[in-house]
């Protein structure tokens, strides 16, 4: 099962998503209090993958402080530092050494897939020759912002193209792409884009043109960090779904844990009504409070007297005596507070490009 070697990227200029990552890397984005790349990299582990190069970029320290060697996830890794995103294609060609003779599986460390990668792994290790190529796709509402796969009657790949502004159809490559060696000859032999970038759309397409077979699979469950505050609440909500009950941490009895939580070690749920699905990470303290569904608090973070739902608040914040939130983000060691001293007021501190919303 160790053949098929894993290629992740996560690299890319560091460009900051609003308003939640202008201090990291996006695939740290946590979803249910885990970074994105992490679901990821557990997918490959779970798909029989032992071996796996991340690329890494601006937030190199970053990411390999959070990964590390790969033995959490039961992976050897190898990082490949990339000096500027000169493009998913550029990302194979610079990791010619680690990747060999091998067939790959190419990642990209800010995309989720669900339903994991393990069933699609096996498909490809067991593929008739001439197959040189299979992508994973699913139907997008906005195919604009993706690359984009035209399909023959069963199933082969006739042609890609890169965010097209009339898409050919509504089916969006995922970033899962597995290959064998032959893409090492593709990657040398195209040009780099009118963004400057060298495309993997167009590394396909080039198997494509030279009578590879490129074949696909649609998936389901996908998410992709866009960058929007809704965007990020529903992949929240996307892992939530799956999330089974473990209350490791202490409950007092004046409280009561309702469906699918998370409770982390070391945390603290007093006098308070959690309902799931949820997570509450470690070291947590949730006072006289409501946690609904959907909502993911990160380690270190203390909730008194409020109610919160449908949101994400990352390590170290605290909300005390806030009212209500809904549909709410809040970054790391924020601060939503009740101000007691006259004039009674709205009193802000926050950071650029940060969204308040007023009852
Ligand atoms: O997310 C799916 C889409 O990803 C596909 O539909 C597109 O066909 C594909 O080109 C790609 O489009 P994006 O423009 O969204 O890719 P992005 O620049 O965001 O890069 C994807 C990941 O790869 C991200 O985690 C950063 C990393 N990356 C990107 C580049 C260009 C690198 O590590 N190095 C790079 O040079």
């Amino acid at each position: 099962m160790s053949d098929l070697k894993g290629l992740v990227l996560a690299g890319g200029t560091g460009t900051r998503l609003r308003p939640i990552t202008h201090t990291s890397a996006k695939q740290l984005v946590p979803l249910a209090n885990k970074p994105i790349l992490f679901y990821g990299l557990e997918s490959l582990a779970a798909a029989g993958v032992k071996e796996v190069g991340v690329i890494v970029g601006d937030t190199r320290e970053e990411v390999m402080a959070a990964v590390g060697d790969g033995s959490a996830f039961g992976l050897r890794i190898t990082y490949i530092p990339q000096d500027k995103p000169l493009g998913l294609a550029h990302c194979v060609l610079i990791a010619r050494d680690f990747l060999g003779e091998s067939d790959f599986v190419m990642f990209l460390g800010d995309n989720l897939v669900k339903e994991g990668i393990s069933e699609f792994a096996a498909q490809f290790r067991a593929r008739d020759g001439g197959t040189a190529a299979e992508i994973l796709l699913a139907k997008v509402p906005d195919p604009h912002r993706f690359g984009v796969a035209e399909l023959d009657g069963d199933g082969a790949v006739r042609a890609l193209v890169e965010k097209p502004k009339v898409p050919p159809s509504d089916l969006a490559l995922v970033g899962v792409y597995f290959f064998d060696s032959t893409i090492h000859q593709a990657v040398a032999s195209i040009r780099p884009s009118g963004r400057g970038e060298l495309e993997i759309t167009d590394a396909v397409q080039w198997l494509i043109d030279n009578g590879y077979r490129v074949s696909s699979r649609q998936i389901t469950g996908y998410w992709k960090d866009l960058g929007q505050p809704e965007a990020l609440l529903e992949g929240n909500r996307l892992v939530l779904e799956d999330v089974e009950v473990r209350l490791d941490g202490q409950i007092d009895s004046e409280s009561a844990i309702e469906g699918r939580v998370v409770v982390e070690r070391g945390s603290m749920i007093v006098r308070s009504k959690v309902r799931g699905p949820a997570v509450i990470g470690a070291g947590t303290v949730i006072e006289d409070s409501y946690v609904g569904p959907f909502t993911s608090i990160g380690p270190g973070c203390t909730l008194k007297s409020c109610e919160i739902e449908n949101s994400i608040v990352l390590e170290g914040s605290r909300v005390i005596d806030a009212g209500r939130l809904e549909g709410s983000i809040l970054g790391k060691q924020a601060l939503v507070s009740r101000r007691q001293l006259k004039p009674r007021a709205n009193r802000l501190v926050i950071g650029d490009h940060s969204i308040v919303e007023l009852p």
